[in-house]
């Protein structure tokens, strides 16, 4: 067999743009804004200088319940995103340095993750009820992050979340939030998550912004000497 070419593009992302009618029960990475949002990432691409990147617009990639979605050649790297904010961070970390944004990845559900490893045997291989609010508290925070001021930070303070729909190692799950209230410093949030199928979880969410140096002193109040 002979060597594969070298690459022509040091890194070519394919961005889903794909559209479908209105109420298709997958929905479709347009209605949430991705072709803005891929024409954003080959601007910015352009401004940084990244002749070497390509910024492809492409149909279905067949993760919409997760979109909007984009892969990234030669790793095969998968991403979802929903802001400016989320492809800059990408562009920097991850075309720029190299590197990767961890909390924007697909990952996979892994075995650790499963009630049956993480909580108890005799339950069943299904993703645990509390890596999903894991991951949708991780949403919700996310989601008010670039207006935190240091040393302010938003400590989780209530739950209420209904687990709809049982997944398997190896599917992907994707959280949302979005703010519903904000309330001098308590702020709530309407929470809801996806894997490759279907909606698996939904419900409400309080953080409260403290001060993160505050809270190490009170902490430290509580240490016994
Ligand atoms: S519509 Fe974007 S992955 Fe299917």
């Amino acid at each position: 067999m002979p060597a594969d070419p070298p690459l022509f593009y040091r890194r070519h992302v394919f961005c889903c743009t794909n559209t479908r009618p209105a109420g298709h029960p997958r929905g479709c990475c347009s209605e949430k804004g991705s072709e803005k949002l891929r024409n954003y990432m080959k601007a910015r691409a352009k401004e940084l200088g990244l002749a070497d990147v390509r910024i492809n617009a492409a149909g279905c990639l067949d993760r919409c319940e997760l979109g909007p979605t984009m892969v990234i050649y030669p790793e095969g790297v998968w991403y979802g995103y929903r802001s400016t904010a989320d492809l800059d961070e990408i562009l920097e970390t991850h075309l720029v340095a190299g590197g990767r944004v961890e909390r924007l990845m697909l990952m996979p559900v892994a075995p650790e993750h499963l009630a049956s490893q993480f909580k108890d045997a005799t339950l069943p291989p299904v993703l645990a009820t509390p890596v999903m609010i894991m991951a949708m508290e991780n949403a919700a925070l996310n989601a008010i992050r670039p207006f935190l001021e240091p040393p302010e930070t938003a400590l989780g303070t209530a739950v209420d979340v209904r687990h709809l729909a049982a997944t398997p190692a190896g599917q992907h799950v994707r959280a949302e939030a979005q703010v519903t209230k904000v309330d001098g410093r308590r702020i709530e949030f309407a929470l809801s998550a996806r894997d490759d199928t279907e909606e698996i979880g939904r419900g409400t969410h309080e953080r409260m912004v403290v001060d993160h140096d505050r809270i190490a002193r009170r902490l430290a109040s509580k240490r016994k000497p």
